[in-house]
């Protein structure tokens, strides 16, 4: 899978300088500060990154993906290429059963396309490319920024891209709205230990007190 993107990436810089076409021209362009920001608001609730702190597991552990082509001696350019191509072109429905990853309709939503304070991005491309700048920089080099510990953190980089939950000022559809549904903290805890559904378990990727801390902060903040 890493080495097909990696050469489709290839390709599609040759093509791009064969034809001399400025279209969807590659950039090195791009704000890693604001990378960053959006990477834990709209990829984290499904990636690990060790740099940003993220614990996703529904998606591929990025540095685990990068670490090698890395070493290998692949460069941060070619990073930054294949994560913008993934972004814009992601498999949405593998033929094997295996998760998909969301197109960019849904990961990054133009704000012409969307109505009420639901996420947007003003300008998709350059929202590509401080991802891919910023993502390309730090997956598999073994920076790392401590996960948080208070849950409100924790909820931020975490949950936040599927839940909606006023005080922690998030707006996720993917799961049920918090607010409204005003879960005891043993649910919580369940949830985020074990999954359900669409919600993967979070187990393996938050330790016993960060589940705790989360769980805490959840149902004591909803519905405030
Ligand atoms: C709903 C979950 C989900 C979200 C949100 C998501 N991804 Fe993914 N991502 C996946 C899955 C599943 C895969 C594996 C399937 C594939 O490679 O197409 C994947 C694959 C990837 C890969 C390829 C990794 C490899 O091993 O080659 C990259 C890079 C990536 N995602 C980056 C991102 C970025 C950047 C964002 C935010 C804009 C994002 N993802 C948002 C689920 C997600
Ligand atoms: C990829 C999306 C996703 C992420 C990330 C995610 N959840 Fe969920 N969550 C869901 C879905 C979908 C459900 C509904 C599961 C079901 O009942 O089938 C759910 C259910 C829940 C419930 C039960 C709510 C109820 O009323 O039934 C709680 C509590 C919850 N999640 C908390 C969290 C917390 C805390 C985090 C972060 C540690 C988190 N979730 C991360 C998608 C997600």
């Amino acid at each position: 899978m890493r080495l097909s993107l990696l050469l489709t990436a290839a390709g599609a810089a040759a093509a791009l300088i064969l034809a001399g076409c400025g279209a969807a021209e590659y950039s090195t362009e791009g704000n890693r500060e604001s990378g960053k920001q959006l990477f834990i608001a709209r990829c984290a609730g499904c990636h690990v990154l060790a740099a940003a702190g993220t614990a996703g597991t529904i998606g591929p552990n990025l540095d685990d993906a990068f670490a090698q082509s890395r070493a290998d001696g692949l460069t941060t350019d070619t990073f930054t290429q294949v994560i913008r191509d993934q972004i814009l072109y992601p498999i949405e429905d593998p033929v094997t059963d295996a998760t998909g990853m969301p197109g960019p309709d849904e990961t990054l939503p133009e704000c012409d396309d969307v109505e009420g304070d639901a996420f947007c991005v003003e300008d998709r491309q350059q929202a590509v490319d401080d991802i891919g700048v910023y993502v390309g920089a730090v997956a598999g080099t073994g920076v790392t920024t401590e996960k948080p510990t208070d849950g409100k953190s924790i909820f931020a980089t975490t949950c936040a891209q599927c839940h909606t939950l006023a005080d922690a000022g998030t707006a996720g559809t993917v799961g049920p709205n918090l607010d409204q549904s005003k879960p005891p903290k043993t649910l919580v805890t369940d949830r985020v230990t074990n999954g359900k559904g669409t919600m993967p378990s979070f187990k393996d990727s938050l330790d016993r007190t960060q589940i705790e801390a989360v769980a805490e902060y959840v149902s004591s903040a909803a519905g405030k």
